[in-house]
């Protein structure tokens, strides 16, 4: 059976996506031995990258061109036949879960993501292709080298940058489900409704509608904040509309400290020492997104 591709996805900035990119891309792995999970950083800031590889491989692996912006500029750009999948670094994590390494594996994002993004457009264009041609060009792409990794891996979870970048816009459009971290405040609200509006509301040009509506993820909840109480129960009312522009995840992932040192690379802890009090929510994360996917 093919994998499963998860875009964390949302244009608001610090609410928790790389968070949830690297949690749950641990918690799945504990959850199934079996499975096999490919994290992709779509986010030059390379959070995700730093935190599952740390710095040094990191720097090797921008150093060997082993990174999406340097995949793109050679298929893009200077149009060589460089393939994706030999650049992906398997058996990254240093958390071990029942004595064994958890099993992740990773393509990381350069520093030069959105430079390469610009010169795509700069030199397609000087080639007299249209934007929407360059967009087109970018989804056969996507096509040929990212779907294909669903038949190699269990899931693969792309962890994507603030903003809606040409790239992120694909993937959010191509996975089989975009979970957006939401902290329930007003303003993180205001950015969620620009963000569902412009993806899943606008027409989507020559680039396919995502299949399910946005799954949002309440991130970094506190039960006793008045606002977050009022913010769900919005959240909750508009999931239940009659024409519903997102559904609403059950689980509510909590402020804690195991997750805001959840993207630290020190030592090589288990998972329960690294996740402790949140495992439970983890669990109850991977079980319900497997529901949403109809997996097992
Ligand atoms: N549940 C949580 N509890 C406590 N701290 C959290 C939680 N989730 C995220 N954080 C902290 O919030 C900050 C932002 O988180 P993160 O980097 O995951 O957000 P992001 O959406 O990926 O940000 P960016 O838009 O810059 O990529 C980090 O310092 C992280 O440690
Ligand atoms: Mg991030």
């Amino acid at each position: 059976m093919a994998g499963k591709m998860i875009a964390i996805a949302n244009m608001k900035g610090g609410v928790g996506k790389t968070t949830t990119v690297v949690s749950l891309a641990e918690a799945l792995a504990a959850d199934d031995p079996t499975a096999s999970i490919l994290v992709v950083d779509l986010d030059p800031q390379a959070s995700a990258s730093a935190c599952l590889a740390g710095d040094g491989l990191l720097a090797t692996m921008i150093e060997e061109g082993r990174t999406i912006d340097a995949f793109l500029a050679l298929r893009l750009i200077t149009r060589e036949p460089a393939r994706l999948a030999p650049r992906i670094r398997h058996a990254v994590s240093r958390t071990t879960h029942k004595g064994d390494p958890l099993k992740i594996s990773f393509l990381p994002c350069g520093p030069h993501l959105r430079l390469v993004e610009r010169e795509i457009i700069y030199n397609l264009t000087e080639r007299e292709y249209s934007m929407r041609a360059i967009e087109g060009q970018t989804w056969k792409l996507f096509e040929q080298e990212f779907l294909p990794l669903k038949e190699a891996y269990t899931y693969v979870i792309f962890d994507c940058p603030p903003g809606i970048s040409p790239l992120t816009e694909i993937a959010i459009r191509a996975s089989d489900l975009v979970i957006v971290p939401t902290i329930p405040d007003r303003v993180s609200i205001l950015g969620l409704d620009a963000f569902c509006q412009i993806i899943w509301k606008e027409p989507p040009g020559v680039l396919p509608k995502p299949r399910l509506l946005p799954h949002v993820l309440v991130t970094r909840w506190q039960k006793n904040v008045k606002q977050h109480q009022d913010i769900l129960a919005q959240l909750k009312v508009e999931a239940k509309a009659k024409d519903p522009g997102i559904c609403l995840l059950n689980t509510r992932v909590q402020q804690a400290a195991a997750l805001a040192g959840a993207l630290a690379n020190d030592g090589a802890p288990t998972f329960k020492q690294k996740y402790g009090e949140v495992i439970s929510v983890l669990d109850q994360l991977v079980q319900e997104l497997k529901g949403v996917l109809r997996v097992n």
